[in-house]
């Protein structure tokens, strides 16, 4: 038995972030208990399919399930489903759980995600209108649609647009009105906004950009969405996709210190040493925002969740992972590399405004920072590679489909 054998450690949070913390602790070798935390009532899940595959009936419950029941056993990972962690205590070592126990731990780690925004207008509590993060907002929202759903989707991003789709694929009538100008606007470029504009209105979707939501109406239950200019959009189901809030409540009553994100060095460690944070709910620096960010993917929360994992072993190894993220809509694969906010040059392979096939390619002073890709795998692939390594691609050669990117990787 090695001297990790009569440690406890305690993740609090039980999403994609928390389960590779406790699979890489046991990878790791190492042997003592771990707890893990989830105030949801079910093992831990990927959430990418919850607006696409699952939304559609194309995937089981089960099939979303990242540490199934043999899998914990396997592992020795006691998870205690179903209960919210309610304080840390930090002098003590302890947290205590909604249940009335409490746990003491010799390293803790927070993996405490974020939850989906509430929308601020009148009539937001009305039945029928759901927020989407976790399986259980979507089994409620799939119970309240058929096929001759009228639905309103708030907000033009990942998941609003994501449900857009699988509503459109389900023969919904769709709505999504959208405050920004632009779809998809905090992360990527115009050119790419203005794709999936079209591809959305060729599927049927009632598109409204630039206009606010001023209040949901019905008296019991949602009758349509009134816009800032008066009008009236009639529906029966009311989807709100405007974005995350992290859980940094806890960390913060703890008083470890938060700012937009429980904020962490690069190896995951929170101003306790006995305390790491990773995924939607950390803010760490990031050599590819070149500055502190707070990353709500499924890459980021995965490979910081194993550097956090090391850190609480004491193997402390900086995470430096390029961040990626995906989306599905329709029969279009959106594969995005790098972080393409302060580009100075967009250079695009293939034609955004008439084929579904392109990459659209970010430079800041000359050197690739980003890429977006619709249906070229092979270019997300070799762009993951091409942003990690600071090239300063020749802009005629990277807009040449004709080129592989491969081309660009030092001899
Ligand atoms: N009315 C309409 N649109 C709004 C409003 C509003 N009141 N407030 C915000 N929006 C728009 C934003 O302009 C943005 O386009 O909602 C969109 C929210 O997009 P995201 O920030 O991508 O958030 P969301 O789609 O909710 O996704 C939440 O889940 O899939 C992941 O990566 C995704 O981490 C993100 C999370």
């Amino acid at each position: 038995m090695s001297e990790s054998s009569d440690q406890h450690y305690v993740i609090v949070g039980a999403g994609q972030a928390g389960a590779e913390v406790a699979s890489e602790l046991r990878k790791r070798g190492f042997e003592g208990q771990i707890s893990l935390i989830g105030d949801e009532s079910v093992a831990p899940y990927r959430r990418p399919p919850l607006s696409k595959a699952y939304f559609s009936g194309d995937a089981e419950a089960d099939s979303l399930l990242v540490l199934k029941p043999p899998q914990l056993e396997k592992n020795g990972i006691d998870l205690l489903s179903g209960v919210t962690v309610d304080a840390i205590d930090r002098a003590t070592h302890t947290v205590t759980l909604s249940d009335g126990r409490s746990l003491q731990y010799d390293k803790l780690a927070l993996t405490t995600g974020g939850r989906a925004r509430p929308l601020p207008c009148p009539g937001n509590d009305l039945d029928g209108v759901f927020l989407l993060r976790s399986l259980a907002d979507v089994d409620a929202i799939r119970a309240h649609c058929n096929a001759e759903t009228r639905m309103a989707i708030v907000g033009g991003g990942f998941i609003g647009l994501e449900v857009a789709a699988s509503a459109r694929k389900a023969g919904m009538a769709v709505t999504v009105v959208e405050t920004l100008d632009r779809v998809l606007a905090r992360v990527t470029a115009p050119v790419v906004s203005a794709f999936f504009e079209r591809i959305h209105r060729e599927a049927g979707v009632d598109l409204r950009t630039g206009v606010r939501v001023e209040a949901i109406e019905g008296t019991t239950k949602v009758e349509g969405v009134r816009l800032g200019d008066g009008s009236v959009i009639p529906a029966d189901v009311v989807v709100v996709g405007i974005g995350l809030i992290p859980n940094v409540e806890l960390a913060e009553a703890a008083g470890l210190e938060v700012d937009n994100g429980i904020v962490v060095d690069a190896c995951a460690q929170t101003s306790d040493p006995d305390i790491v944070a990773a995924g939607d709910c950390a803010n760490h620096p990031n050599r590819f925002a070149g500055e502190r960010i707070r990353l709500e993917s499924v890459q980021n929360a995965m490979e910081q969740a194993r550097v956090a994992a090391g850190t609480m072993l004491g193997a402390e190894s900086p995470y430096d992972a390029v961040p990626w993220f995906w989306s599905d809509q329709y029969d279009c694969k959106l594969q995005m590399a790098g972080l393409s906010g302060g580009y100075d040059d967009i250079v695009l392979r293939g034609d955004p405004a008439a084929e579904k096939r392109f990459s659209a390619f970010y430079l800041r002073d000359g050197q690739l920072i980003a890429a977006d890709s619709v249906g070229r795998p092979q270019d997300f692939m070799f762009a993951k590679k091409l942003v990690t390594l600071n090239i300063a691609p020749d802009r005629a050669k990277l807009a040449d489909p004709e080129v592989p990117l491969k081309a660009f990787l030092p001899a």
